[in-house]
């Protein structure tokens, strides 16, 4: 996959904006990127705050092809991976991955990713499926606001926290490298039929609550279980007072027991 990177100062979603672009047609591994979202979107129908110059908004366009629309949510889980390591080689910070795609460091969140699958033809997606995957990075946030204080942070807040210089971040080298990670598993996962085999262990590596009682919020009733890993189709393995239970994403969240992780 051939990447090309532009940027705006301000735009409404960049996940927006890749749409309109593919609508116009354009080549799978278009990124666009921008200092400021006044519409960023989250998952679940939920906004994202994308302050202005602070941090990263992300999108790229894909065209997959020759996958069954089962394996596409984990697209996401190549995402979480590929923001891991960005944030690993360039700044040294060690990551942790809460299942299915937050990304924390110190424990708390750095990284949201939106994955949106569209059912429109686009002018170059040939045999493909369109599919969007943003991803928004925190990288110089001093402070949060009120309602995800105490589970968001950033790059620049971590690694002042452990003493380290926190004026070298760059979001250009953040959104590069995180490209180029996804890029590379991005061509072993067509190829491979969807596989989730080349992330596998580095996903599990990093997979937080390893060995842990966790909550599970389903809408048809919450249980505990402690976790064990995630398997080779993306599920959260538990074992409950039930047995073994392996949970799609789409159908719940899972939480610490005692808060977000
Ligand atoms: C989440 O709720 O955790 C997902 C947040 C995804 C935010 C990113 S920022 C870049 C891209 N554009 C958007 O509007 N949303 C995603």
């Amino acid at each position: 996959m051939v990447l090309s990177f532009s940027y705006h100062e301000v735009i409404d979603s960049t996940n927006s904006e890749i749409l309109r672009l593919m609508r116009t047609g354009i080549p799978e591994g278009t990124v666009v990127s921008a200092g400021q979202q006044t519409a960023g979107k989250g998952r679940s129908g939920h906004s994202w705050e994308s302050p202005s110059g602070d941090s990263v908004a992300t999108s790229i366009a894909l065209y997959p092809a020759g996958l069954s629309d089962i394996v596409l949510p984990r697209l996401t889980i190549i995402a979480a991976v590929a923001v891991a390591e960005a944030v690993e080689e360039l700044y040294d910070l060690p990551t942790q991955i809460k299942w299915p795609n937050d990304i924390l460091v110190g424990g708390k969140k750095i990284c949201g990713i939106l994955t949106e699958r569209m059912t429109e033809k686009m002018p170059m997606s040939a045999g493909g499926v369109p599919v969007i995957v943003g991803i928004g990075v925190n990288v110089h946030q001093h402070s949060f606001s009120h309602e995800i204080a105490h589970m968001a942070t950033s790059l620049d807040l971590e690694l002042a926290g452990c003493g380290r210089d926190a004026t070298k971040t760059s979001r250009k080298d953040v959104t590069e490298s995180i490209w180029q990670h996804f890029a590379a598993h991005y061509e072993k996962f067509v190829a491979g039929g969807g596989s989730l085999e080349d992330i596998l262990d580095m996903y599990n590596s990093r997979l937080v609550s390893v060995g842990e009682l966790v909550r599970v919020l389903d809408p048809a009733g919450e249980y505990e279980g402690k976790c064990i890993r995630m398997d080779e189709v993306g599920r959260l393995e538990l074992m409950t007072d039930l047995g073994l239970r392996s949970i799609d994403s789409g159908e719940v969240s899972v939480r610490g027991i005692y808060g977000y992780v």
